[in-house]
C-alpha cells in the first residue's frame, strides 16, 4: 500500500523521488526486519512467550510510520503550492485533484484508523480484556475501509481520469466530490457515534462484569428469547 502510494504521489508530482524512495526503503526495512513479528497483535494469547508478545506489540505499532511521512510530506506540497498561488493570484490546479485527496484520506484514515484505533487496542494488557469487542471492529473499520478502500477509491479515479476527455472529466467530478465527502463523513460518523462510544461501553463492561458477560447475547442485544 505504502509503494503504490508512493508511486502515485510520485508520479502526481507531489513528492520528490528522493522522499518517494526513503519511504518505500523505510516500509520495506521495517516489513522485513518485523514485518513478520508484528503481525503477532493477531495471536497474542495462542501460547505466545511475553518477549514474543512485546516484540509483536512493538512492530505493528511502527508500521503506520512511512505513510504519516509520505502524506504530511505530500500535504506540505500542496500547502506551498497554495501559497504561491496565493501570491501571484495565479490558479495552479492540484493535479489529478480528486485521486489526491482520496490519497490523503488514505494518510488520514492511516494514522487514525489504524495508528491511533490500533494502538489503542495493541498493549498485550489491553487486548487480554479487549479483543473480539466494538473497539477491534472499530479499529476493523477505521483502518480498512479508510486505507484500503480509500486507496482502492483512488486507483480509480485516477484510471477514470486518465480515460475521460476534459469535458466529460468536468461533468464527472460533481460525483467524485459528492462520493469523497459522503464515504468520509459516514465511515466517521459511523466511528465517533456507533463503534468507539460502543467499543468503550463494552470495555467498562469488561472491566465491571466480566468479559464471558461483554460478549454474550444478553449483553449485546442479540438475545431473541429475551426480547420476545
Ligand atoms: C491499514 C492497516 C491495518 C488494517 C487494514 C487493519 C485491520 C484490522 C482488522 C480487520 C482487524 C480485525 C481482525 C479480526 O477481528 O480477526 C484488526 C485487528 C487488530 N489490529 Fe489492525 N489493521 C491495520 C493496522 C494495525 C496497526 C498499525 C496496529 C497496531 C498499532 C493494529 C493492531 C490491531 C490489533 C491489536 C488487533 C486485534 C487483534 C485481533 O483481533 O486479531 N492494526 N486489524
Amino acid at each position: 500500500m505504502t509503494v503504490l502510494v508512493a508511486v502515485i504521489l510520485f508520479g502526481l508530482g507531489v513528492v520528490s523521488r528522493i522522499t518517494a524512495t526513503r519511504v518505500i526503503y523505510l516500509d520495506a526495512i521495517l516489513y522485513f526486519s518485523g514485518g513478520l513479528i508484528g503481525t503477532g497483535h493477531h495471536w497474542y494469547f495462542n501460547g505466545h512467550s511475553e518477549l514474543n508478545m512485546a516484540l509483536s506489540a512493538i512492530f505493528s505499532a511502527m508500521e503506520v510510520i512511512p505513510l504519516t511521512l509520505l502524506t504530511l510530506d505530500a500535504w506540505d506540497f500542496i500547502k506551498v503550492t497554495r501559497t504561491q498561488r496565493d501570491l501571484s493570484g495565479e490558479h495552479i490546479p492540484v493535479p489529478h485533484e480528486w485521486t489526491f485527496y482520496f490519497i490523503m484520506a488514505v494518510g488520514t484514515w492511516n494514522f487514525f484508523g489504524a495508528g491511533v484505533f490500533g494502538f489503542l487496542i495493541n498493549l498485550p494488557i489491553v487486548s487480554y480484556f479487549e479483543v473480539g469487542t466494538m473497539l477491534t471492529v472499530n479499529h476493523g473499520h477505521a483502518a480498512m475501509m479508510g486505507v484500503f478502500g480509500m486507496l482502492a477509491i483512488a486507483l480509480m479515479v485516477f484510471s477514470e481520469r486518465h480515460v475521460s476527455t476534459e469535458a466529460k472529466w468536468n461533468g464527472l467530478k460533481k460525483y467524485f466530490k459528492i462520493s469523497f465527502w459522503g464515504l468520509n463523513i459516514g465511515l466517521l460518523m459511523m466511528v465517533i457515534f456507533s463503534l468507539f462510544p460502543g467499543g468503550i461501553m463494552q470495555f467498562r463492561d469488561v472491566l465491571e462484569n466480566g468479559y464471558w458477560h461483554a460478549r454474550s447475547l444478553h449483553y449485546t442485544g442479540q438475545d431473541t428469547a429475551r426480547l420476545i
